[in-house]
């Protein structure tokens, strides 16, 4: 399929420092059609506006993946749209500065991390999947994290460095959803995987602690949406190299 024809939507795109906004960008360069979406519509708009004055083929749309509501919204206007969707990249995630330990942890806190990390990227999934299933080649990139490895002696879930509990516990949860995924899906054609950007600098002072550029750390991500026919699907991969998790 050439990609002018392609249809790719990406969730949680609502600051131009974020890595979702990048992938907009480096997906509408190769020509594919992208919808920008976020919870708040205006920054949607906003930020999908920005592209197009780049010249790309970008259109923002809102998207609350907690939402079956929004969902379901999400799922109608693409069909209407364009009667198929090819790329689904689940970049929106949960995120939490509860820093505690596991066993005393703030366990709202943490359900709300797992509902939209795993559940939400969930839901959506499910919703899109019959407008995938109508694509040739339909790919579905789960935007991961190293903290979510168990193999990861520096980040993951028992390293040196860990993130919060309750963030480490959802990508660990999002890194299975992707393998039991992609096993299902493993005749359909569709390709399932997790990806991590690395450490990249979303947020003030982060260049200064050693994170990369936003365009550097979307680049797998992009790589896994756009994934050849005879790529992998099932996996966990950074800097295009699959990770043991
Ligand atoms: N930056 C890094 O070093 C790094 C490293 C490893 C992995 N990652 C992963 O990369 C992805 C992007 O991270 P980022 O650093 O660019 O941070 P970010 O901009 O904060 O991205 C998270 C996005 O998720 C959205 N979101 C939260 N709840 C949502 C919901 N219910 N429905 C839809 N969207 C929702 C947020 O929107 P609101 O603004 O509306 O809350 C935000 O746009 C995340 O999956 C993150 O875990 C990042």
């Amino acid at each position: 399929m050439n990609n002018a024809d392609r249809v790719a939507l990406v969730t949680g795109c609502s600051r131009p420092e974020g890595i979702g906004f990048e992938v907009c960008r480096q997906l509408a360069q190769q020509g594919i059609k992208v919808l920008l979406t976020a919870r708040d519509e205006s920054k949607a708009l906003a930020l999908a506006f920005t592209l197009q004055s780049e010249g790309l083929n970008v259109t923002g749309y809102s998207l609350d993946i907690s939402s079956i509501e929004s969902v379901r919204n999400a799922v109608n206007h693409i069909d209407s749209l364009y009667g198929r969707l090819d790329i689904l990249v689940n970049n929106a995630t949960g995120s939490t500065r509860d820093w505690s330990a596991t066993s005393s942890a703030d366990l709202e806190t943490a359900r709300q991390v797992m509902d939209v990390t795993v559940f939400g990227t969930w839901r959506l999934t499910q919703a899109m999947l019959p407008l995938l299933q109508r694509s040739e080649n339909g790919r579905i990139v789960n935007v991961s994290s190293s903290a979510g490895l168990h193999a990861d002696p520096e980040l993951g879930l028992t390293g040196r460095a860990q993130a919060p509990p309750a963030y480490g516990i959802a990508k660990a949860a999002l890194n299975a959803l992707t393998a039991k995924l992609a096993d299902e899906l493993r005749d359909s054609g569709i390709k399932v995987n997790a990806v991590c950007p690395g450490f990249t600098a979303t947020r003030p002072r982060m260049a200064e602690l050693g994170a990369r550029p936003v365009a550097e750390g979307a680049k797998v991500i992009v790589w896994a949406a756009t994934l050849a026919d005879d790529g992998p699907s099932g996996g966990f991969y950074r800097d295009n190299q699959l990770q043991a998790w």
